[in-house]
């Protein structure tokens, strides 16, 4: 296994869309637990595969207290939404940055796992909030995206300014 780069807010290619996955190999599968070794480290409650440019619509979360519920959504898709929670949220890639995201409060989604298989899930509270936020990032929108224009731009100084400091 090996941890992978994280791209950074503002970084262009965070706005790529990702393209559906077509075979599950072992590629994938190194993908997958490189992805989940980098999630772990960070550390984060979700990865998606365009934070590390590759642009496949693969996810990886795991919301639980003790990290031991590891979740992998390969080409999801958001069905049924329902009700709306706000809450603070965070991304690995645009780090030190929390701000209120409106979101579904529950939420169905369809997608492979890593044998190929058809899955449905029903999630509500934080992981439906997560997956929301991960499957944005598969359509190359980040969650400051949902900020206002002059929060975006404050934080894109703020983040300026922090390479800054560490480079
Ligand atoms: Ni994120």
């Amino acid at each position: 296994m090996a941890l992978l780069p994280i791209l950074r807010f503002p970084d262009p290619r965070l706005k790529k869309v990702a393209s559906p996955v077509t075979q599950i190999d072992d590629s994938t599968r190194k993908l997958v637990a490189d992805m989940a070794e980098t999630m772990y480290e960070a550390p984060g409650i979700g990865l998606a595969a365009t934070q590390v440019d590759v642009h496949q619509r693969i996810v990886v979360i795991d919301v639980s207290e003790d990290k031991s519920e590891l979740q992998v959504f390969i080409n999801p898709t958001l069905g049924n939404c329902e009700g709306s929670q706000t809450g603070e949220e965070g991304c690995l890639s645009v780090p030190g940055i929390y701000d209120k995201v409106e979101r579904a409060e529950r939420v169905s989604i369809s997608y492979l796992d890593l044998d190929g298989k058809q899955q449905v899930l029903e999630a509500e509270g934080l992981l439906a909030v997560c997956i929301q936020h991960e499957i944005d990032h598969l359509n190359g929108t980040v969650f400051v995206d949902h900020l206002s224009q002059l929060k975006q731009l404050r934080i894109k100084n703020k983040l300026a300014k922090q390479a800054r400091v560490t480079a």
